[in-house]
């Protein structure tokens, strides 16, 4: 049969092309730099080791920040109705958010947050409070513009920034100093406002805020966020503020939103996690909620990245929230219970920690605390590792190999620079409360989770102290 006739200027397509070719271009291919350069110092996550060393047989994981129990069940029953329900639930859904969800998002936190938000324009459903973060600092973050962090931070901030273009510009928490022999609390580490102020240039785009914060468990104050919110409008700053652990505070603190002091809510993207608020991390719904001058900008990155998030889950999540509005302030809330059993989960760990010689940092907010170990570091400063490596990742391979538990050193939430500063924290997450020790290597000299798991609402912590 007569070969099929190729179009004028391509190549007869039968058998492999020729050897040399095909050397050709893979040397081509090879000496191409891969890596794009917004990539360039941050390829190395100090996570990923840690995240290794946890997953090892017999190693308590009280590091990571997720529960391990489940949801409560009319979240996992909304779950659940989404996949068996409406077939078409199966298929994508609008692209900035499935129309039930920005509806109750809009309704609930127009509420909190004193405005008219219009689910079309002031809503984003996004893949996790990390999907709006990423697509806030894409949107917003120009080649040189600087962004000023809080650290320690959620380790995330400075990369996003970094790949966006923009420069990180670091203001550190300090701990005042305690006299009296109580613990410390993590209310007591401020930042200085000189020193806030001395940070903000012409170039600042953006202030990332994080309350209540991670790793410390800070609740930043109304009159902290206030010397926050005058800086941002003298200097003209948005503010990008990640609030997923909103509804876990305690000792009868208040969580604020800075987008809810007066000219904030112009300037402010208030960024939320279904994962945090429903205790369902992998399902992966997030949210921004902000003015449509800021939220369009959002939308087109959106629109030309995710465009979509998964239907399902943004329907469980829609159902949840509508049950959650009917509770609201009840003792029957999700939002009121959960942040109380953790409290007593909380108070565990600071008990455990105590008895074995630590000194925790008392959060006031979210499900991690850090505390201090630098007595270990003055009678075991030469653990194993690199010269150059912190204190604090030192000590945390220690223990998991030597005690088979796991927290997260706090220098990975600092800057370079600073991580002398923060080299003798650990963090724990107390949002545990299934694994026990017992087996293994483990201890049963150090902290221990408390026993027990609720179901419906989540942990029932039994012997918490
Ligand atoms: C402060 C903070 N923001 C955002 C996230 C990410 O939330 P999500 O799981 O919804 O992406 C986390 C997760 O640990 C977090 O701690």
């Amino acid at each position: 049969m007569a070969p099929e006739k190729l179009p004028p200027g391509q190549a007869q397509a039968s058998g492999p092309p020729p050897l040399t070719l095909c050397l050709f271009c893979l040397q081509l291919v090879m000496t191409k730099q891969l890596q794009a350069r917004r990539l360039d110092g941050i390829d190395h996550n100090p996570w990923v080791e840690f995240v290794k060393l946890a997953s090892e047989a017999d190693v308590v994981n009280l590091g990571q920040g997720f529960p391990d129990f489940p949801p409560p069940d009319f979240a996992v029953e909304a779950f659940q109705h989404a996949v068996s329900g409406d077939f078409m639930l199966n298929q994508y859904t609008k692209a900035f958010g499935y129309p039930p969800l920005t509806k109750i998002l809009a309704s609930f936190f127009g509420k909190l947050l004193g405005q008219d938000i219009d689910p079309l324009k002031n809503v984003l459903v996004t893949v996790g409070a990390y999907g709006a973060l990423f697509t806030a600092f894409q949107a917003l973050v120009d080649e040189g513009d600087e962004v000023i962090i809080i650290e320690p931070f959620f380790d995330c901030y400075e990369p996003m920034t970094l790949m966006a273009g923009g420069r990180p510009v670091f203001v550190s928490l300090k701990p005042s100093p305690n006299q009296d022999g109580e613990l410390d609390s993590s209310s007591s580490w401020q930042l200085d406002p000189t020193e806030l102020a001395s940070k903000f240039t012409s170039r600042t785009k953006a202030l990332i805020l994080n309350t209540p914060n991670n790793p410390l468990g800070k609740v930043f104050s109304r009159a902290e966020l206030e010397l926050v919110a005058s800086l941002c409008q003298q200097h003209d700053v948005v503010c990008i503020t990640d609030e997923v652990y909103q509804w876990l505070v305690y000792d009868g603190c208040q969580h604020v939103s800075i987008a809810t002091l007066p000219g904030m809510w112009e300037r402010t993207l208030t960024i939320g996690s279904a994962g945090k608020t429903f205790s369902a991390t992998g399902w992966k719904v997030g949210w921004v909620l902000g003015p449509d001058s800021l939220l369009k900008h959002l939308r087109t990155m959106h629109q030309n990245s995710i465009f979509h998030c998964p239907t399902q889950a943004q329907a469980a999540v829609a159902q949840s929230f509508e049950r959650e509005q009917l509770h609201f302030g009840q003792p029957s809330s999700y939002f009121v219970q959960l942040p109380q059993a953790i409290q007593r989960c909380r108070d565990h760990m600071i008990q455990s920690l105590k008895s074995v010689g630590l000194r925790p940092v008392i959060p006031q907010g979210s499900y991690f605390l850090i505390t201090d170990i630098s007595e270990f570091k003055s009678k075991m400063p030469n653990l194993p590792g690199a010269a150059d490596e912190p204190y604090d990742r030192r000590f945390v391979k220690w223990m998991i190999k030597n005690k088979g538990l796991m927290a997260i050193p706090v220098s990975i939430f600092c800057s370079v620079p600073h991580q002398k500063l923060f080299d003798h924290y650990i963090r724990f997450c107390f949002m545990k409360v299934k694994d026990r020790p017992g087996g293994g290597k483990t201890s049963s000299s150090l902290p221990m989770p408390p026993a027990g798991v609720g179901r419906g609402v989540g942990p029932i912590c039994v012997g918490a102290g």
